[in-house]
């Protein structure tokens, strides 16, 4: 798939700023670990089972799903070299298990079904086309297996900084210069993502647009619930078996 000026910018932005940062600013926001741990609840992915972690950036993704299982296997796609750097130093224990490749999450090189579990959160923010990476993402999935996908919901732009701020500013009980670090982490997870308020904006979904998107994808037992970082919707499901079964692998 080639690829167009925009997406190269969007690169470039991600490889020079947004992930060579990221670990230093919103991943240490207690709010981001929150949704970590909840998407890797959302996921319940069993022993050995296979995971596609789509535009997994820095990869603190991986940490929390082997937290939880240490037995996966997982695949880990990002369109940035600097994010998959990072994502490689934070599973070097896991060498074995853990495979990771430049890849655009539009265009999975994967076989069909290749996956037990699929996660892809704050991804499609970014993809130009969100539908064909919906259908790819669901391709890739086994029958029965589980995703756990979020979706644009076009309230980031309301609640994101001041959610940001205001989690930085409270923090009850700790000592000045404790505030003081937070403050500064946040401002500049703030700060990183103001060049994307220049991109076009993303398409937004309500939750009813993400059901019915998914279902008529195969999802089912579609849950969708709202981040509580971003504001976005995080859907949870199942692709649904042949013969129209459901029931998670
Ligand atoms: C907001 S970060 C989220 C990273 C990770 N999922 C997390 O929660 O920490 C978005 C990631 O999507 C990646 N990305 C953007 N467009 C992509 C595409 N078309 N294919 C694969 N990865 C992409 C970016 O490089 C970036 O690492």
């Amino acid at each position: 798939m080639a690829m167009s000026l925009r997406q190269r910018l969007a690169r470039a932005y991600f490889n020079a700023v947004y992930n060579p940062l990221y670990d230093a600013s919103t991943a240490r926001l207690a709010r981001y670990r929150e949704t970590q741990a909840r998407l890797a609840e959302r996921l319940a992915a069993g022993p050995g089972q296979r995971v596609l972690c789509a535009g997994l950036g820095t990869g603190n993704e991986l940490v929390q799903l082997r937290a939880r299982e240490p037995s996966l296997r997982i695949a880990g796609i990002d369109l940035s070299r600097a994010a998959l750097a990072r994502a490689r130093d934070k599973s070097s224990a896991n060498a074995s298990t853990t495979s990771l490749a430049l890849m655009d999450v539009q265009s999975l090189g994967f076989r069909d079904s290749s996956f037990e579990r699929v996660l892809c959160y704050h991804v499609l923010d970014f993809v130009e086309e969100p539908s064909r990476t919906l259908g790819e993402l669901l391709r890739v999935l086994a029958p029965g297996g589980r995703f756990v996908i979020s979706f644009p919901s076009g309230s980031e732009d309301a609640g994101f900084g001041a959610g940001l701020l205001s989690h930085g500013f409270i923090a009850p009980g700790q000592s000045l210069r404790v505030r003081l670090s937070r403050l500064a982490r946040t401002m500049l997870a703030g700060c990183i993502y103001l060049p994307l308020t220049l991109r076009r904006r993303p398409i937004a979904y309500s939750a009813e647009d993400v059901i019915s998107q998914l279902g008529s994808l195969g999802a089912v037992e579609t849950a969708v619930e709202t981040d509580g970082i971003y504001r976005d919707h995080i859907a949870s499901g199942i692709r649904e078996r042949k013969g129209g079964t459901s029931g998670a692998a």
